[in-house]
């Protein structure tokens, strides 16, 4: 269908006196005896084009065009409104693509954000989402620029994998069988099953990213990852998008670099490129929002050592509810206190406890700590979870040994430190978190489609 995009005809002058096409949805609709005003939306923008029906000049305006959420064409000349000087479209013909009934849902001008959770089919027709959805995709095209710019090489990681990436147990299985009586052990069922093994849907890329930066020097992988973990929160969702870079012949420091490098490269081009969304979100969601960003452009990332933020955390004025002390993982209560009350902007956490973190850290010369470090932003917390892996097999063995893993299904990612280890480290930035860092947005779940949870998928 031969058409022209409303946010052209919003912005470019050389529309005005000539005749267009356009098509959209009915936002609101003022229908008098002589006139009628239609607000057109088509999705390409957050603004609307005004319709405006001459009814004594002959343009007939279908009942069925003035209802709410009508899918409609119009022919028309574009002319700038004397009184606010946007451009608008005085129709000259009218059909309807699709009537709409007085049961849709978006009746009223402002749904609460809970209430538009039930019909993620409909909310993607709200200012709120058309704005989320642009943003993430954006920054989507961001990342892949920024990696590439830079000579990373972009690898699709498998999302059925048989490891557990992180050693933790929150993999959802991916079985085609049930289990039954039939089978007298797991082992026995598991055998029987699509694979003949155990199976499930990755939690990471990023051991497989490994194997791919000890050849190819550079690499991310952007895709998305499963969590089973039960973690009814405001920042988790069961399938989330995972942006992992892993770089060869890198340490820790390297790791931070480019992280708050990627970082302040996506918030830039988001700002550069969604000048509408942000002023939007500004208004709707978070006061100041501008700024944060600004500031965090032009301001240097903290970094802080994990032992430091413990003695932060022993001497605040605050009753926190989880109790602190060194070698606890930090609560996002504990994490919330050092980047937005201590340092007041992004914080880089390093050299954590090795109990708390996953295997394949670097091991520190004290002994204790891993040369590992999650990016802390206000607002939402973590963001990014990354580190200088461990290189040395003997190491890599103990620290596997400790938490009783079977060598055997790591048999290819030790490998790796057999043949021509190198020193290399990565990170995985929660594509969602980063959105609600921009947005303003307090609810992974208002920043994804299909937002999966505990208890929860449609
Ligand atoms: O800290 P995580 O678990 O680290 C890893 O998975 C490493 N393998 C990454 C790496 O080094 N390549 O997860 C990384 C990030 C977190 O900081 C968070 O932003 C996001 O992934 N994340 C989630 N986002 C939404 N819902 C969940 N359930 C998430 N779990 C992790």
């Amino acid at each position: 269908m031969k058409h022209t995009d409303i946010k052209d005809i919003l912005c470019t002058p050389d529309y005005i006196g000539r005749d267009v096409t356009v098509c959209g949805w009915v936002r609101t609709a003022r229908d008098s005896k002589n006139m009628a005003f239609l607000a057109l939306n088509d999705g390409t923008t957050l603004n609307h084009c005004q319709i405006v029906i001459d009814k004594n000049g002959g343009v007939e305006l279908p009942a069925e065009a003035a209802k709410l959420g009508a899918a409609i064409k119009v022919i028309g000349t574009v002319v700038v409104n004397e009184n606010n000087g946007t451009h608008e479209i005085n129709a000259k013909e009218i059909t309807v693509l699709g009537v709409c009934p007085a049961d849709y849902p978006l009746q009223k001008k402002f749904q609460k954000l809970e209430t538009l959770r039930e019909m993620p089919h409909i909310r993607v027709r709200t200012n709120t989402f058309n704005a989320v959805f642009r943003v993430r995709s954006v920054m989507a095209a961001a990342i892949h620029r920024f990696f590439q710019e830079r000579g990373f090489v972009y690898v699709n990681t498998p999302l059925i994998t048989g490891s557990d990436c992180e050693g933790a147990g929150e993999m959802f299985k991916v079985t085609t069988i049930g289990y039954s009586d039939k089978y007298k052990n797991a082992d026995e069922y598991y055998a029987d099953d699509f694979f003949g093994k155990r199976a499930g849907l990755s939690v990471s890329g990023q051991l497989e990213g490994e194997v791919a930066a000890m050849a190819l020097g550079k690499i991310y992988t952007f895709g998305p990852s499963f969590r089973a973990e039960k973690s009814n929160t405001v920042r988790h969702v069961a399938e989330f998008w995972h942006v992992e870079p892993e770089v060869a012949f890198a340490e820790l420091p390297d790791v931070i670099e480019l992280a708050e490098d990627m970082i302040k490269y996506i918030i830039r081009d988001y700002m550069e490129k969604c000048p509408e969304e942000l002023k939007f979100f500004e208004q709707r969601f978070q006061k100041g929002l501008t700024e944060k960003l600004l500031n965090v452009l032009h301001n240097d990332f903290e970094i802080v050592d994990y032992s430091d933020a413990i003695e932060l955390l022993k001497k605040a004025d605050v009753e926190f509810q989880y109790p602190v002390e060194w070698g606890c993982d930090l609560q996002s209560e504990h994490e919330r206190y050092i980047t937005e009350q201590v340092y007041k902007k992004p914080v880089f956490l390093i050299n954590y406890p090795k109990e708390i973190k996953s295997f394949y850290m670097k091991q520190n010369p004290d002994g204790k700590t891993v040369a590992a470090t999650d990016l802390l932003v206000p607002g939402v917390g973590e963001i990014i979870g990354g580190s200088e892996r461990e290189a040395d097999l003997d190491k890599l063995l103990a620290a596997m040994k400790e938490r009783n893993m079977s060598l055997d299904d790591y048999g290819d990612y030790l490998d790796l430190r057999k043949y021509g280890s190198v020193p290399h480290g990565g990170f995985g930035l929660g594509f969602e978190r980063v959105i609600m860092y921009v947005t303003g947005m307090e609810n992974i779940r208002d920043v994804i489609f299909y937002p999966r949870t505990v208890g929860n998928i449609r």
